[in-house]
Formats: C-alpha cells, sequence, structure tokens
C-alpha cells in the first residue's frame, strides 16, 4: 500500500471530548484502511500542567497553552475544538482564516447567531469542516438511518427522543468554571436545549427530516447557585429541563424531552421512530441492539426483534471484532474520524457539517424562544 498522506491535529481542549477525540485519531488507522494518517502534533489548554500531563498520556509532540498560537502554527493542518462552547465560534473562524480544516464538538456554538458565523467562515475559506455529533456513528442508530431510507418503515408518524440525567438535582451544586461550565449560562449558551436536546434534535433531523415548528416549555428547578468564578451566589440563567412537541415537515409529530433531574438515569438517550409498515427503537444503554418491528412479518411470529449489531454486514462492524462481539461509545468517535478521513481523500464534505449542525442550532433556538412566548414558534432553515 502506498504510504500514508499526514494530516497534523492541533486539538483545544483536553477534557472528556479531548479524550474521545485523541482516542479516536489515534486509532483510527489501526481499524479503517485510510490514505490519511492523523498526527497527534499538538494539543493546546490553558493550563500549562493539565496539557502538558496530557500530551504525555496521549503521544502529543507539543502543548500550547494559547489557542491563537496553536491556530497560527504552519505544521498544524486540522483544528480540532473540544473545549467549551463559548470558545467555539472564536476559534473555528480563526482556524478558518488561517486556512485550516476544522472541526468541533457539539453544540456547534451558543446558538443560531454565533453558529452563522461560523459557516460563514468555513465556506468563506473553502476548509473542510465537521461537527462530533457522534451518536450518528454508532452501527445500531446508522443502520436505523439505513432502514429509514430504504423506506422500510413507509410513511413516518412518530418520532420519539429523551436524554435523562440526573447530575444537577443538589442545589449545593456550584456554577462556572472548571468542570461546572455547563451550569453558566455565558459559556454554555443554555442548559439541556443546547447540551442535550442537541444531541436528540441532530439525529431527529438526519433519520426525519426537517423540523417546521416547535411549542416548547422549559424550567429551572434551582433559582440560584454559588459562582466559581464570582465567588457569589448567582441567578441560573440555564434552562434545567426541557421539553417540546414538534412538527417535522414530512407530517410527523415529535416529541422530545431532557432533563438533568430525573433521578436514577445518567446518560438514557433513547428514540423510537413509529411508521406506517414498521417502528424502531434504540437505547444508548443497549447501544449495541436496535429493536425492529415489521409488520410485514407472518402473524404467527411478528414481534419486537432485538437486532445485536455486531455482524459483518451491519454498519462498521466489518471493522472490528468477529460477529457476537461487541463495541461501545468510544467506537462512535472512530467512526466519525474514519468518515472524516475518507472524505478528506475523496474531496466530499462529511456530515454534520457546520451548515448541517446550524440546522440543530435553529430548532434549539426556536425551543427557547417557545419556552419564553409560550406559542408555537417556527424554525428558521439553515
Ligand atoms: N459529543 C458528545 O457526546 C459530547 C459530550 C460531552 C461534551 N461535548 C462537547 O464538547 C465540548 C467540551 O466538553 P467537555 O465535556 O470535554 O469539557 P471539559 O470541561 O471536560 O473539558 C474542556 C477542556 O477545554 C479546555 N479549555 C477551556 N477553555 C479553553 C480555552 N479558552 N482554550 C483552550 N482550552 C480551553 C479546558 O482546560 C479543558 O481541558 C463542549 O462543547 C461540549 O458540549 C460533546
Amino acid at each position: 500500500m502506498a504510504a500514508k498522506r499526514p494530516l497534523n491535529v492541533g486539538l483545544v481542549g483536553c477534557g472528556f471530548m479531548g479524550r474521545t477525540h485523541s482516542n479516536a485519531w489515534g486509532k483510527v488507522n489501526q481499524f479503517f484502511e485510510l490514505e490519511f494518517q492523523p498526527v497527534l502534533k499538538a494539543v493546546c489548554a490553558r493550563n500549562p500542567e493539565e496539557v502538558q500531563a496530557f500530551a504525555e498520556q496521549w503521544g502529543y509532540e507539543s502543548t500550547e497553552t494559547d489557542w491563537r498560537v496553536l491556530v497560527a502554527r504552519e505544521d498544524i493542518d486540522l483544528i480540532d475544538i473540544a473545549s467549551p462552547n463559548d470558545t467555539h465560534a472564536e476559534i473555528a473562524t480563526a482556524a478558518a482564516a488561517a486556512g485550516k480544516m476544522v472541526t468541533t464538538e457539539k453544540p456547534l456554538a451558543r446558538g443560531g447567531a454565533e453558529s452563522e458565523q461560523m459557516v460563514k467562515a468555513v465556506d468563506a475559506a473553502g476548509v473542510p469542516n465537521m461537527v462530533w455529533y457522534n451518536y450518528r456513528r454508532v452501527p445500531a442508530v446508522t443502520l436505523a438511518k439505513q432502514l429509514v431510507d430504504e423506506g422500510r418503515l413507509g410513511k413516518i408518524f412518530h418520532y420519539r427522543a429523551k436524554f435523562l440525567q440526573d447530575w444537577t438535582i443538589s442545589k449545593d451544586l456550584p456554577q462556572g468554571g472548571t468542570a461546572l461550565w455547563r451550569l453558566d449560562v455565558n459559556v454554555a449558551g443554555s442548559g439541556v436545549t443546547g447540551d442535550l436536546l442537541a444531541h436528540c434534535i441532530d439525529t431527529a433531523l438526519w433519520l426525519n427530516g426537517d423540523i417546521d415548528r416547535v411549542s416548547a416549555m422549559t424550567e429551572t428547578f434551582v433559582k440560584e447557585r454559588h459562582h466559581n468564578l464570582t465567588g457569589k451566589t448567582e441567578p441560573v440563567g440555564i434552562d434545567d429541563a426541557s421539553a417540546f412537541l414538534a412538527r417535522f415537515e414530512n407530517g410527523s409529530l415529535g416529541t422530545f424531552e431532557a432533563t438533568r433531574y430525573a433521578r436514577g438515569h445518567k446518560a438514557l438517550y433513547t428514540l423510537e421512530i413509529n411508521g406506517e409498515h414498521a417502528s424502531i427503537m434504540w437505547d444508548l444503554h443497549d447501544l449495541h441492539r436496535l429493536s425492529y418491528f415489521d409488520h410485514g412479518d407472518e402473524g404467527r411470529v411478528r414481534g419486537w426483534r432485538s437486532i445485536h449489531i455486531t455482524d459483518s454486514d451491519h454498519p462498521y462492524m466489518a471493522h472490528w471484532w468477529v460477529p457476537g462481539l461487541q463495541i461501545g461509545y468510544e467506537h462512535s468517535f472512530i467512526h466519525q474520524a474514519a468518515d472524516f478521513l475518507t472524505g478528506l481523500a475523496t474531496g466530499e464534505l462529511v456530515s454534520p457539517t457546520f451548515r448541517e449542525a446550524l440546522a440543530t442550532d435553529y430548532v434549539t433556538d426556536a425551543v427557547l424562544k417557545s419556552a419564553t412566548s409560550e406559542k408555537w414558534e417556527m424554525v428558521k432553515r439553515a
């Protein structure tokens, strides 16, 4: 095989997502036959000790503490953003202006207005771009997409999604700063709407098409929290829980819910689609299974099938072990890295691009607007 083409990665952020991305760039060529070989060239975070320790752990060649220096480096091809939401727009637009490819964690930014600037920047620069909505690349979810696209479900009537957690119930939990930036509206942009529902919306738009309008309610159960950066008790600006009804362009009805107040649930992402001929259910806690009901089956044996997504003809699975053996959460990022690198070789943009992810921000904007107006709100089109 011809020598692989190096792709020098400059990662921003070495927290939770910094680890999933580093793992993906590091492993992808061991399991996929690709023209490009990611090189872990540099990692950037503000704290020098944190970034140095991370570089040693994951094998990065160098470190930076200012993302502007990273973006200016000539030896970096791709800026990969895995830092909090308030940093995405500034870093991505600067990276695109410097001619770098850009990938960023979700949500694209803190709302449509900020995200639009990022879309303009990558369009103007003509650089490859992608957002890490990784759940699309869980093989069971990718199989769901194939089944829907093949028309097996027929006309879709219902789309149902939930993302439930329980980690912010304590009123003693502070907001802001390292690890708790998600509770600080200035950094996060919103609460569970932009954090958890964004995942559900991205998958929904991909599987079931555009959403026309929404009717939402949100709640902030704990109104004030100690702020780690100001040292004072400050109002909480994020939504702790968010639920909305949606009308899809294809005529189907959607219900969506996300919360960090569902005691007992840590990361329960579930989705269900009901069509004229068949239905699909998926559950992140059982991520290698897809539940499928086909009304066309002979009546005596008709019922919900639990398909174990481990066979070589299932999406991505031929790259892994032998039938019957499972993979997990981290593999969805490896699959996304593989698809991105394949796109570079073929010259095709890989979904979701910044523009496709902007569509999700427009839905979350409409959800937050509707929660305030208490009216149905139309969704802007990306
Ligand atoms: N795809 C997913 O399933 C998923 C899951 C979790 C988080 N995320 C997204 O990933 C992003 C990061 O979340 P996380 O959970 O990894 O956060 P985290 O708090 O674990 O890590 C954030 C990292 O960014 C660094 N950082 C903060 N500000 C910086 C700056 N100005 N310059 C350089 N580095 C900076 C921090 O030092 C830290 O290393 C967020 O946008 C979040 O919404 C996505």
